[in-house]
Parts: structure tokens; sequence; C-alpha cells
């Protein structure tokens, strides 16, 4: 496992590496030393992210098993997911991302046990009484925790009880069985899987508020009952320029309570399209929420919701607003990426090149013996007439076809040139050409150069 981990962190390095830059200002690229886990590390934290279990493989693999040391499933873990129809289960997503996991040395926190949302239709539209809905959720905690007793670190189990003013939300849940279906469901995953460490999450209790106080004031009576939690999950979906002043401070009372502290939801949303100067911000979002987690010694893990701005809820949700994870929807490291870098302590960051065009490399699928490639060119601040990629090819691989460039491979040197009609890239502008080409044994993304 060891090794597979060190040869992935190896891919990392060169697929950060992989954005080549033809600089038309005076800045240089900044360059990512470490990767964001082993910084995590060094400071005592996990750092996460939410993962769908369909794209694990080729960049979006590489990124979330070398960049991260924990993952959360956005949608497996669910019940409409798992049990979509009563007593039929499907674990196949859930079970390919904690398979994942196991393989890249990562901790799971599973999500959720407990929720209004995102149910099935056949348990929120049926009649239950008290006690048959009691026993459904007693049988969900049992089957889903006792599948994975031992390979989950930290379990949402009861999510986002609270309304903003500090009420109990109301739900099928609270309800049907009162405001003590928190303290059973803890209870009930405790017996399931005693070495897990149980939380409750929730939305909008990043700062000091009517609602994340009535959270604390739950955790403090269910301490002082002696059920078992052993940490609040803070989500922080958050506005840019919004990071709550109290945040630190909210972390830290938590923490006085005897429970761990979790960020579990990080993004940090803008209206699009995104300019310089919000990315900038939002660079500056993140690495306050990652220095105030850094901080305080309880808070022990940081996870963003999605890594790349091509696997957030979102655009989804807020029509006109993204951009809101630490990649962009090509892979590469957005300024807010270099936030949470420096506020883990990482060193040899540079500013942005103040005008640039760079391309980046990704593998957008592959097959046992194949895959197809793709390199996007882009240009701020600068613009091209005619453009030339090269890298090498360190492992083997062999382009077989191009398109929309002219590409030849001599020995383990590519190089591929613009085609007749894109040789133009203009300012905020950006072209893209693919290719299929051969590996076997492993296919590391190379450093590409632009000329
Ligand atoms: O799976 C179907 C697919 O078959 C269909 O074609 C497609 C068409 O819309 O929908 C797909 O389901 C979507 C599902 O995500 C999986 O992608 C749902 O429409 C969509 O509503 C659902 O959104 C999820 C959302 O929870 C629902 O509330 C997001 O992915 C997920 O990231 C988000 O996560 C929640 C946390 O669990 C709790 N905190 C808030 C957070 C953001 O809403």
């Amino acid at each position: 496992m060891r090794s597979s981990r060190t040869s992935l962190r190896a891919g990392l390095a060169a697929l950060v590496a992989a954005v080549g830059l033809f600089a038309a200002g005076t800045g240089t690229a900044r360059a990512a030393d470490t990767p964001l886990r082993d910084l995590a590390a060094a400071k005592g934290k996990v750092l996460g992210t939410a993962v769908t279990g369909s794209k694990l493989t080729g960049t979006y693999g590489d990124i979330t098993g070398t960049q991260f040391s924990a993952v959360t499933p956005g949608n497996a873990m669910k019940w409409e997911s798992v049990e979509p129809a009563r007593g039929s289960f499907n674990w196949t997503e859930a079970d390919q991302i904690v398979a994942f996991a196991q393989a890249h040395d990562q901790q799971v926190r599973g999500h959720t046990l407990v929720w209004h949302s995102q149910n099935p239709g056949w348990l929120t539209d049926g009649s239950w009484t008290s006690a048959q809905l009691s026993d459904l959720l007693r049988s969900h905690i049992d089957t889903e925790v006792g599948r994975y007793k031992g390979r989950i670190a930290a379990w949402d189990v009861v999510n986002e009880p609270f309304n903003e003013d500090g009420t109990y939300r109301s739900t099928l849940w609270h309800d049907g069985l009162g405001p003590g279906y928190i303290a059973d469901a803890l209870t009930w995953a405790h017996a399931a899987d005693p070495d897990a460490d149980l939380y409750i999450n929730d939305y909008n209790v990043e700062g000091v508020n009517a609602k994340s106080t009535a959270l604390y004031n739950l955790v403090k009576s269910l301490k002082q009952q002696g059920v078992p939690i052993d940490g609040v999950g803070l989500q922080a979906h958050l506005i840019l320029g919004q990071v709550p002043s109290t945040l630190q401070q909210n972390i830290q009372r938590f923490a006085d309570l005897g429970v761990d502290v979790a960020i579990t939801e990080l993004d940090v949303r803008m209206q699009l399209p995104a300019d310089s100067a919000e990315l900038a911000q939002q660079e500056a979002d993140f690495k306050s929420v990652v220095a105030a987690c850094a901080a305080v010694a309880r808070c022990v893990n940081v996870t963003v919701w999605g890594f790349t701005d091509s696997d957030s809820w979102v655009p989804g949700t807020f029509p006109g607003y993204g951009a809101a994870t630490p990649y962009d929807e090509d892979y590469r490291p957005k300024p807010a990426y270099y936030g949470i870098a420096e506020a883990l302590g990482g060193g040899g960051t540079t500013p942005p090149p103040t005008g640039a065009c760079t391309a980046a490399y990704t593998v957008t699928s592959q097959w046992n013996t194949g895959f197809t490639g793709q390199v996007r060119i882009s240009c701020s601040g600068a613009s091209l007439s005619s453009w030339k990629v090269n890298w090498t090819y360190g492992a083997g691989q062999r382009i077989t076809q191009a398109w929309n460039a002219t590409c030849t491979q001599s020995g383990t040197a590519v190089s591929c040139a613009n085609a007749s009609y894109n040789g133009s890239v203009p300012d905020g502008g950006s072209v893209t050409f693919g290719f299929n080409a051969s590996w076997s044994g492993t296919n590391p993304v190379p450093a590409v150069t632009l000329g």
C-alpha cells in the first residue's frame, strides 16, 4: 500500500507540474512542492474531499489519491442510494469508495445516516407508527454502520437537525420520534461500530450564532447524559468574502466541550464568471478557514465538498454561481488550492504571473491498454498566434492518434503543434486538442511545456 501511494504521489507531483507556462508577464508559475495531505499531516490534520465513486479514475482519481488523506462519499452512503427499494440494497458506489480509500491510505467519513433529505420514496411516503419508524432507523444504522465496521473513521450520524433560529427542524425523524432520535441514533451507531467517531453535522453553524449555539447546547447535554458523541461537523458552504469572523472562536468552544471538530463540506461560491480578484478573495477565504482549524488542536479534519469545479453541487443549486472549489473544471489548481497549502505551512509558492498562457494536460478516460488525453491551452493577460506543446513520456506511453493538433513522437519526446485553424489563442480564450495513446504498467501525467 505504501509503495502504491508513493508512486501516486510521484504522479501528483507530475500533475501539478503538468501546467506548462508561457509567461508574458514577469511572474513565475507557483509550484506546490508537497501534496496537501502531507502538509496537513505535518500539522496533525486530515484533509479530505467529497467524491463521486464513478469518477475515481484518471486525473480525478490521481488527485484524490495524492492530495487528500480522507474521502467522503458525496451521495453514495445516503439512504436513497443504499436502499432505494425497501430491503433491496445497493452498496456498489459506497464499496468502491471505501476500497479506493483503503488502497490510498485514506480515512473515510461516512455521510450520512439520519437526514431529512435524499431518503427513498418508500420511506418518506410511508405511514409509520413511532415504533415502526424507530425500528426502521435502528435497522438502517445497524446495517450500514455494521457493513463498514472498522473501515469508517467518522460518521456524520445526524445531518442538519436544526433550523436557523436554533429550534429543531421539523423532519420525518423529529416529528415521528421527538428530539430523542438524535441520542438514539448515536447510541445505535456506537453499538454497531464502537471505534468510529460519531458526529452531528450542520450548515450555517460555522460562526457563533443562534444555530451553532443550539448545536453547542445539544452536544453539551448529550455529553452530560453519556450519549456517545465524538465530534461536530461544520459544513462550511460559504459565500465569497463571508468567512465568519467568529469561526475559530466557535471551533474552540466546541473543542472545550471535549469533542472533535471537523470542517466537513468546505466550498466558497461566487457569481460566475469568476474574475482574478474574486479568485484571490477565494484564496484568502480558503486560507482563513483552514488556518482557523489548524489553530485548534481538536479540529481534526478539513474536507472540501468536491475538489474540482466540475464536481460541485453549487451550479445545480444556485444557478449563476459556482467556481466554489480549489481546482478548476480542467483539474488545474486555483488560487484557493494555494490558500489551503499556505494555511498548512506550505512553502515555495510565489505570486501568480500577471499575464500568461498555460497548457494543462489531463487524462479524460483510460482503459486496460489505452487512454484518451486532452491538453487545454488557456491565455489570461496574454495571447498566442501559434503554439507548440512538448512533453516527455517516461512510462512507455505512445501517441496513436491526435486531433486539433499535429503530434509527433520520437522516442519518449512528444511535440504537438497547432493545426492551421487553431493557432490563435486570444486573451481570455482557450484552445483544446486531444489524442489517443497506449500505455501499460503506469500512466503518470507528464509535465508539459508550452512554447
Ligand atoms: O443520480 C441522479 C442522476 O441519475 C440524474 O440523471 C441526475 C439529474 O439531475 O440527478 C442525479 O442525482 C443528483 C445527485 O446529487 C447525484 O448527483 C440529484 O439530482 C442532486 O440533487 C444531488 O445533489 C446532492 C445534494 O446533496 C442533494 O441535497 C449533491 O450531489 C450533494 O453534493 C449534496 O450534498 C449535501 C450534503 O449531503 C449535506 N450538506 C449539503 C450538501 C450540499 O447540498
